[in-house]
């Protein structure tokens, strides 16, 4: 069968009978591939992030060897490569900082080498934002296989969740509820199979926005890692992208301005993570669709929260799929009416609407009907104010709902270091009503932006019974962290935002109904102690080299998505042919 197309990129290398295509075919040769593999089919690159050092990623190479069985099937030849593995557990100082890095790794290596399209295997947190930016930025024809969530965890006969039961025991210690021994004895539980977190954490979030974005195949966010399913989907992806690159079905056919609403309104229906906003920004730039803030309040916000999961509720991303997953979430959206763009055609070639629409629901606790939802009013609360001229977030869902609207004094941390060191104090000065403001654990000033937002509270304070109170910072939360915490206040305070001015005592107003977050204290006077701040500040040695002085010089706040400012936008496929 000549199943050769003009517009297939790898004819580029292989496809001429001279001593160009003689070169290019030769060196792969070695591998023992035989002619009739170069003879125009589709070459498709799978760009894996295994690494024993990302544990949630680390049973790529069978879910690779599944893709592969589906591109050989479908008549075409894969090719594997890695790109940089950002591991969310090890990776320092956090794997965010490390996002931009990998995308710029992920569209060098699709761009420069002879692929046709890609399947991006992706799992762990930054994995799925920054193979999707990569891939963006050249716009050839994708498909995303995510590697599944772990097992639930299991303590002490009952379920636990990634990250989530760690924040709870944690603060239990600290109220001397329970020992450190019994702290420790669940570890092991905790992450006892192959995945990604099983809460409605950042990974699972971005799993679930990959399949609202309509970059994967229906049912990918929630399969369990060792579900025999998920490698039944992997090999059905490989498949299905060999057809894709023969119908250049590029990236910005699917992801368009609509498959974003789609992902925001699917993001409040899920009670997805925080992290979201930045990564959806992000990938939104590479592709050149135009996406803000304020897209979250006027998409997000009045969608009711449909999926009980950790954080936010009760389950694990076993019941997920279990009860029906994404598709399932989709259906009981656009049933109501609630999926801005039903029509928004996916990777399969179908639409969104035509893909869920009979999807079944099996468990009305797990995906709540649109009349019984977990939270009525879902979606995260975009704030501004004179504390956040450029925006802030809240997870309402995650939250104490009578501490979204609070007047509080700032009790303030300069950075990460101070508040470790001081929140355990006795004689610190703060009450249940006070509001912990921590500074300088933004993009620019950790740097990468550490989820450490949802700082634990003082230990005095959970040994009076209190379990929650405002937080507010320019760090990251982790998607499986909860509390009344206002996140990724832009600009950041190492920016020189009015969080760098804030002083113990300040009262600081929170209304998210509103849309507030303010300090209470003049114009004037804020101007005047940013001149004293700026008077004050000094270059930091360590931001003076490497890529950590090319990612504080380029690094964007968190409301522009916190990709590099250079990265953003699409440069195509195009690369310049040099005859050997
Ligand atoms: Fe990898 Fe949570 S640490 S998904």
């Amino acid at each position: 069968m000549n199943t050769r197309k003009p517009k297939l990129r790898s004819a580029a290398w292989f496809g001429t009978a001279d001593k160009n295509g003689f070169m290019y075919r030769s060196w792969m040769k070695n591998q023992g591939i035989p002619d009739h593999e170069f003879a125009g089919k589709p070459i498709i690159g799978i760009c894996n992030t295994w690494s024993e050092l990302t544990p949630c990623n680390a049973h790529f190479r069978k879910l690779a060897e599944h893709v592969k069985r589906g591109i050989y099937e479908a008549g075409g030849f894969p090719v594997e490569f890695p790109v940089f593995s950002n591991g969310e557990s090890n990776l320092r100082p956090t794997a965010m900082f490390t996002r931009n890095l990998a995308s710029m790794d992920v569209e060098e290596s699709i761009r420069g080498n002879p692929v046709d399209a890609v399947v991006l295997l992706v799992g762990c947190d930054k994995t799925t934002p920054a193979l999707l930016m990569g891939a963006a930025s050249c716009d050839v024809p994708a498909i995303a296989v995510t590697g599944g969530p772990m097992l639930n965890g299991k303590h002490e006969g009952r379920d636990i969740g990634s990250g989530t039961v760690v924040w709870q025991l944690s603060e239990q210690v600290k109220a001397g509820k329970i020992s450190i021994h019994e702290f420790m004895s669940a570890e092991a539980g905790m992450s006892r199979s192959a995945g990604t977190c099983n809460t409605m954490g950042t990974a699972s979030t971005m799993a679930c926005m990959a399949e609202a974005l309509g970059v994967t195949l229906p049912h990918n966010a929630a399969i369990p890692a060792v579900d025999a399913r998920r490698y039944v989907l992997a090999h059905m992806s490989g498949m299905r992208i060999v057809e894709m690159a023969l119908e250049d079905l590029r990236l910005s056919k699917l992801l368009t301005r609509e498959a974003f609403e789609n992902a925001i309104r699917t993001n409040a229906a899920i009670g997805g993570s925080t992290n979201a906003a930045i990564h959806l920004k992000a990938i939104a730039g590479r592709i050149g669709v135009p996406l803000e803030l304020d897209d979250w309040t006027r998409i997000g916000r009045g969608t009711p929260t449909l999926v009980d999961l950790q954080p936010s509720g009760r389950f694990l991303m076993e019941e997920f799929y279990y009860a029906g997953g994404l598709p399932a979430v989709l259906r009981r959206l656009g049933e109501a009416n609630l999926l801005p763009h039903p029509d928004a055609l996916t990777a399969n070639g179908k639409t969104l609407w035509e893909n869920v629409r009979e999807a079944p629901i099996h468990n009305a606790e797990v995906i709540r009907p649109l009349d019984n939802p977990l939270v009525q009013d879902g979606g995260l609360c975009v704030l501004r104010g004179n504390l956040a001229p450029n925006g802030a977030v809240l997870k309402p869902s995650a939250a104490t709902q009578k501490l979204l609207k609070h007047r509080g004094r700032a009790v303030v941390f300069e950075n990460f270091d101070d508040y470790k060191a001081r929140i355990g104090d006795p004689g610190l000065d703060v009450t249940a009503d006070s509001v912990l403001v921590m500074k300088n654990c933004g993009p620019k000033g950790y740097p990468g932006m550490a989820e450490v937002g949802n700082m634990g509270l003082p230990p005095k304070l959970l040994a009076q019974g209190v379990t929650d109170m405002v937080r507010v910072s320019d760090a990251r939360m982790s998607g499986t962290a909860y509390g009344t915490v206002v996140l990724h206040v832009a600009p950041e305070a190492r920016a020189g935002g009015p969080l760098a001015i804030v002083r113990n005592g300040d009262w600081i107003e929170l209304d998210c109904e509103k849309g507030v977050l303010r300090v209470d204290i003049s114009d004037e006077t804020i101007v005047a102690r940013l001149d004293e701040w700026a008077a004050n500040q000094h270059p930091i040695p360590a931001d003076r080299s490497g890529y950590r002085k090319l990612y504080v010089e380029h690094v964007l706040q968190a409301d522009e998505g916190c990709d590099f400012d250079f990265l953003v936008g699409c440069r195509g496929s195009d690369v310049p042919r040099h005859s050997h």
